[in-house]
């Protein structure tokens, strides 16, 4: 059912292995965990979000509608969530990088074979691979915004600074909407003095833009990729889970569909928490049940738990203090990222 307009979301960071593929896979498989339609696109020719779902050695790949061999549509790969779609990519997708160079409009492929295919989908996932090359700049050219996943640690705000230097490019001579959806932090340990530091500056910088959620370590998270299963299907007890949960949530609070397949009851804060917790639980069950994994009593429980509220104990991962608006006006003056990226309007 389509009652909202679908929402492109590029997973993007030039950085190598800072969670973009964990984030896109996962956030995705929570989104239609909700009952959002939902179309995961692996951009990136290592293909880890197509192996991620078992999905490997396909015929029709993302290469195949970018050089204009398929329509999108024909290249979508069911998943073992009925509202996940999937379009794989595999080693092939390096040759397109190549093949384009010299092609018209060769960053628009990928928003062109889209275009046919993006109403059909509440939210489309981007997953970038770790460059900004054609194919990244292919996935900034399609989407409606970018999520940044972000490992904290000492040269993370320079690649950052990077990355939205890109973006401005992209925004001035491609793509005039592209937007700033959010930061996620990854990899998150708290334990870390320095992590802590880089946290706090880049909450200084982008204000509410960065996710409440931490996405902590977690070896389950690292698991499940082998297994062929998104972190919610292979251990939905885990830390990871729960968090890829809230973070999904966030997210989708922040393109206005938070409530809009929830009943009424969500839109009240912390007194309804039970009735949120029993319908979001739900949910999630039916989602999995259709998805012919066993549902049993305790993955409502851990969907429950992982869906309560902020004041909940186990939620070590969104500190109370961040609460609160971080300090921003001393950082105005010498901010280096882009202003345009400083606020876009309220995430939700
Ligand atoms: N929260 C986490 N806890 C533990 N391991 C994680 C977590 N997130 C990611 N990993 C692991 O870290 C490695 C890199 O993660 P991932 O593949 O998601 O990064 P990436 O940014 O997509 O990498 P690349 O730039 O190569 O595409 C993988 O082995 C993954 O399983
Ligand atoms: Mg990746």
């Amino acid at each position: 059912m389509m009652t909202t307009r679908s929402r492109v979301i590029a997973v993007v960071n030039q950085k190598g292995g800072v969670g973009k593929t964990t984030t896109a896979v996962n956030l995705a498989a929570c989104f239609a965990a909700s009952e959002r339609s939902t179309l995961l696109i692996d951009m990136d020719p290592q293909g880890n979000a197509s192996s991620a779902f078992g999905v490997v050695d396909v015929p029709r790949q993302v290469y195949d509608a970018l050089i204009g061999r398929c329509v999108l549509k024909e290249a979508v790969q069911p998943t073992a969530l009925s509202h996940l779609h999937l379009v794989p990519a595999g080693p092939d997708l390096v040759g397109a990088e190549i093949e384009l160079v010299s092609a018209m409009s060769r960053e628009q492929r990928l928003a062109s074979a889209l275009a046919d295919s993006r109403e059909s989908y509440d939210i489309v996932v981007v997953d970038c691979p770790p460059s900004l090359g054609l194919l990244t700049l292919n996935a900034l050219t399609a989407a409606d915004a970018i999520l940044i996943p972000l490992q904290c640690e000492y040269y993370a705000l320079e690649g950052l600074a990077r990355l939205m230097e890109t973006v401005t490019l992209v925004q001035r001579h491609l793509n005039p909407s592209l937007e700033l959806q959010g930061i996620a932090l990854t990899m998150v340990d708290m334990r870390n003095n320095l992590s802590r530091q880089v946290e706090a500056e880049v909450r200084s910088h982008f204000g509410d833009k960065v996710y409440r959620t931490r996405i902590p370590r977690n070896v389950r998270l690292s698991e499940a990729p082998s297994h062929g299963k998104p972190i919610i299907l292979y251990d939905i007890h885990s830390r990871g889970a729960t968090a890829y949960l809230r973070l999904a949530e966030e997210v989708l609070a922040g393109i206005g569909q938070g409530a809009s397949r929830t009943p009424p009851q969500l839109a009240e804060p912390v007194e309804s928490a039970p009735e949120v917790e029993i319908s979001q639980a739900a949910v999630l069950e039916s989602a999995i049940e259709e998805s012919e994994i066993e549902a049993t009593p305790a993955l409502g429980a851990a969907s429950a738990a992982s869906l309560g509220s902020a004041t909940d104990p186990m939620e070590a991962d969104t500190l109370p203090e961040l609460e609160s608006e971080p300090e921003r006006s001393s950082h105005g003056e010498t901010n280096p990222l882009p202003r345009s990226f400083d606020r876009e309007g309220p995430r939700g």
